[in-house]
Order: structure tokens, then C-alpha cells, then sequence
């Protein structure tokens, strides 16, 4: 059912695990000041230790082996590496721990995965405009050649931004994540903007610099959740629900995988909702220029999907005077009753919308190559080491995932739970727990165990790796 070389991985973020936050030269990110402010996360918790597994990576490797997994997706903390953002002043402390890092896994027979951006921009950044400066663009490729530069001997998987629908929305539009800015209807566009064209800069910087040499393959991680209209006959609904994809999906993956630039319906429904209200000059939503210096088309050397859960759709109310994505968008999302929520509010179980978004994927953006990049599932409230449920939510995904392949003839190269570990869930702090092993942050050692769904997860990679041993 799985290919012989798949990936089995687990997949973390810097920020969220590994603490150190000025340990040995790194300079702050724009989590490190977030945190800092009143009222910006649960009980005003912070990632200043996390995991420690700026110190406890060994601990963190044995999680990995226990588990056997072939694959491990990390990401790197720019501002480690990079103190003030920019190639001038280089960190080698922060060097040596990824150099540790990524030798420990490989000798191990782990491959690594790594993430240049999981949303900690480098506050030196920010303070000169961050995403919304074009300057980012270069900033971005300078940092991302200085990390295949270092670690592309042995790093053959590149995820260059993670999840910018979710980077853009929070942290521009809705201000729930760092930089914590409300800018409603315009600098989410312009971030993503930015983004994808630092993205793309980066991957042409890779294809026609290290690729030769190094033999790697690059992507972004693309967020989206499965959406499907409330009540299929009604046309309203789904034009709705395609809104929504192009809105979440479409948003990056139409530049990067089908013609270079935003799903049509997008750029539409922005324009019309700035006429209806008025809005003057050009565009919210920008456009590549036609010889933008890195063409954005064709810049995924694989589709990297991160999927958590699924909505149906209903025609939205036309979302009055608001000037705002999701006025722009349109779209109201509703949970279907038959799906359980077991975490954290947003999180209704739907494995089965990962098949068909897989699907649609293969169909849509000619059949490439995918890696799950993220997908689990959140426990609140008192710990349950015997996680029954999320044992299930695996099981259910994994199967999903199996006749995606074998079914629908999905290109699937691996899977990856998020997430290794307990560990800071955003502006959740650490109360929502994705864990593959409890992290016990009451107490000082930190000490990690395993839960249950930890060892099923072990156990199916071990059947799903054995069966083509047997072969
Ligand atoms: C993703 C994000 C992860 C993790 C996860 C669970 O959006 O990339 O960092 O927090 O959600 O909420």
C-alpha cells in the first residue's frame, strides 16, 4: 500500500521546542517580543524554554528512534543562525547545534526535513517592515543560501515557508500570532505577496546554484483544510466552497503549481467587495509583474500539505461594510454534527477529508508529488497518556492516506504527525498538546513520554515498513 521508500516522519518548529531563546548568541525572533505583551497567549505563557531541546536534543532523538521513524521535519530558527537576519553576522553556536542535529539524525538513518521559516522572523527584520517590505524578498534568499550552503550536503528536503495562509491571516489580518498586527483586507495580501516571492527566489537560487550538486528537492507547505458546500445541489454553496479553496489552497498554490498567478475567482472577489465598498486605487490583492526576477510558476519541487480538519460550506451574507479577507472570501464554514471535535475547539476529525483533498490535489495540480508535512490531533485538560482517540484519528488518517494511494493513484511520498512532542501551541500556549510523547513542563527535567498513540504510530510504521521487507 505504501511505497517502499516512504516517509514515516514526525515534524516540530523551532520557536515551539526548543527554548534557548537567548542562549549563546541568538538574537529574537518576533515570537520572543509577542510573548512579552499582555494578553497575547494562554495565561501569558512563552517559548522561552519550551521543550529545551535546544539542550535536550539527545532526549529528543531518542523519541525519533523509539518511534522508528525514517524521517524527522524540523525547522531552523533564523535569528539562531542569523542574529540580526542578515548573512553579515553569523551565529556558529547556532550552527553546531543544526550541524548536531542533522549528523545525529543521519547517523541514525533519519532523514531530516527541514523548514527555513516556521514564523520566526528575525525581530531585526521586523523592525525594518518584515513581510511587508519588498527587501524581505532578498533577505529571505540570502538566509536561505546560507542554509543549503551549510547543510545541503546533508539535507536533501527543503521546506522554504510554512503554512503562509496561516502566517499572512494571523499575524497581519486577525493579529492572533506574531507580529500580533491588525491591518484588516490588505497586509495579509501583501505579506503573501512577499512570501511567495521569497519563496521563489529562494527555490531559483536552490535549482540553479545547489541542485546540481546537492540533488535535493524544495517546496513550501501549503495549508488547507477539506471543503466541501453545505448542500451540494445549491449553486450558491458551491461557488462558495470554491471560493474558500481558492482562498485557503488556491491562495499559494495556484501561483507556484498552475499559471504563476492567484486563482482567478480570488483576485474577483477581492476586487468586487473593494468596489462595493468603494475602495479606490489598485488592487489589494498585488500582481507579479511580468518579468518578475524569480517567476513564481513552477517553484515546488513536490506539494507539501499540511491538513488538520475539514468544513462544510454555505453561501456567506455578503459580509456587509467590512473591509476584510473574510468579507472578501465570502464563505461561511459550518461543522458537520457527525464530526467530533477532541481537542482544541477548531479541530472537528474528518481523515476522510484528507483522502479526497488529496485527490483534488492529483487532479488539480497535475499529479504531484506529495508529502503530508503536518496532520494530528490536539488533547486539552488533564493528560491522558492512554490517548485512545488520537490512536484512532491515526489509524483512520493513515488508512486514508493508504487508499489515496492505492484507490486513487495519489502520488504520495510520506507522511509526517505533527508533532513529536507536547509542545507551545501559538497563542495557546501549552494547553492544546499534539504530542506523539507527553512533555511534562511542570516539571524541571522536562521529561518526555511516551503516549499511547505514540506506540501505535510506531507500531503501523513498522507493519506498513515491514510489509516491503517481506516483498
Ligand atoms: C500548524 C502549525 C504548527 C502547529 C499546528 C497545530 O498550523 O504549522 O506549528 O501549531 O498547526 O495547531
Amino acid at each position: 500500500m505504501f511505497p517502499r521508500d516512504f516517509a514515516w516522519g514526525a515534524a516540530t518548529s523551532a520557536y515551539q521546542i526548543e527554548g534557548g531563546w537567548q542562549a549563546d548568541g541568538k538574537g529574537p525572533s518576533i515570537w520572543d517580543t509577542f510573548v512579552q505583551q499582555k494578553g497575547r497567549v494562554f495565561e501569558e505563557q512563552n517559548g522561552n524554554v519550551a521543550c529545551n531541546s535546544y539542550q535536550l536534543w539527545e532526549k529528543d532523538l531518542e523519541c525519533i528512534q523509539q518511534l522508528g521513524l525514517t524521517h524527522y521535519r524540523l525547522s531552523v530558527s533564523w535569528a539562531r543562525l542569523l542574529p540580526d537576519g542578515t548573512t553579515q553576522h553569523v551565529n556558529q553556536k547556532g550552527v553546531a547545534y543544526y550541524n548536531k542535529v542533522i549528523n545525529d539524525l543521519l547517523a541514525c538513518n533519519v532523514s531530516p526535513m527541514v523548514t527555513l521559516y516556521h514564523w520566526d522572523l528575525p525581530q531585526a527584520l521586523q523592525d525594518q517592515g518584515g513581510w511587508k517590505s519588498e527587501s524581505i524578498v532578498s533577505l529571505f534568499d540570502s538566509y536561505a543560501q546560507f542554509c543549503f550552503q551549510t547543510f545541503g550536503d546533508r539535507v536533501k528536503l527543503w521546506i522554504t515557508i510554512n503554512e503562509p495562509q496561516v502566517c499572512a491571516k494571523c499575524g497581519y489580518e486577525d493579529g492572533i500570532h506574531a507580529p500580533g498586527l491588525k491591518e484588516p483586507g490588505t497586509a495579509a495580501y501583501l505579506v503573501g505577496h512577499n512570501m511567495l516571492r521569497a519563496h521563489a527566489k529562494a527555490w531559483h537560487s536552490y535549482d540553479s546554484l545547489y541542485r546540481a550538486e546537492q540533488r535535493g528537492a524544495v517546496s513550501l507547505a501549503i495549508n488547507s483544510d477539506w471543503f466541501e458546500p453545505l448542500r451540494p445541489g445549491c449553486n450558491e454553496d458551491v461557488a462558495a466552497t470554491e471560493r474558500d479553496l481558492a482562498f485557503t489552497l488556491g491562495w499559494f498554490a495556484w501561483p507556484v503549481f498552475v499559471t504563476g498567478d492567484y486563482p482567478q475567482i480570488m483576485r474577483s472577489a477581492i476586487d468586487s467587495q473593494s468596489q462595493k465598498l468603494g475602495y479606490s486605487g489598485s488592487s489589494r490583492l498585488p500582481s507579479f509583474s511580468k518579468d518578475e526576477p524569480a517567476p513564481i510558476f513552477g517553484t515546488a519541487d513536490f506539494f507539501a500539505l499540511n491538513y488538520y480538519t475539514s468544513r462544510k460550506v454555505k453561501a456567506g451574507e455578503g459580509c456587509g461594510q467590512m473591509l476584510c479577507l473574510n468579507s472578501d472570501r465570502d464563505a461561511e464554514e459550518v461543522l458537520d454534527p457527525s464530526w467530533p471535535i477532541c481537542g482544541v475547539s477548531w479541530l472537528a476529525v474528518v481523515p476522510h477529508g484528507l483522502r479526497k483533498l488529496l485527490k483534488y490535489i492529483k487532479d488539480t495540480f497535475n499529479n504531484p508529488a506529495v508529502y503530508i508535512t503536518e496532520n494530528g490531533f490536539s488533547q486539552v485538560g488533564p493528560r491522558q497518556i492512554d490517548d485512545v482517540q488520537r490512536c484512532e484519528f491515526y489509524s483512520d488518517t493513515i488508512m486514508e492516506v493508504g487508499k489515496a494511494i492505492e484507490e486513487d493513484g495519489v502520488n504520495v511520498r510520506g507522511y509526517f504527525a505533527w508533532s513529536l512532542l507536547d509542545n507551545f501551541e501559538w497563542a495557546d500556549g501549552f494547553s492544546v498538546r499534539f504530542g506523539l510523547f507527553h512533555v511534562d513542563f511542570s516539571d524541571a527535567k522536562l521529561s518526555r513520554t511516551i503516549y499511547r498513540s505514540g506506540l501505535e504510530y510506531a507500531k503501523m510504521i513498522m507493519k506498513y515498513k515491514g510489509r516491503h521487507d517481506v516483498k
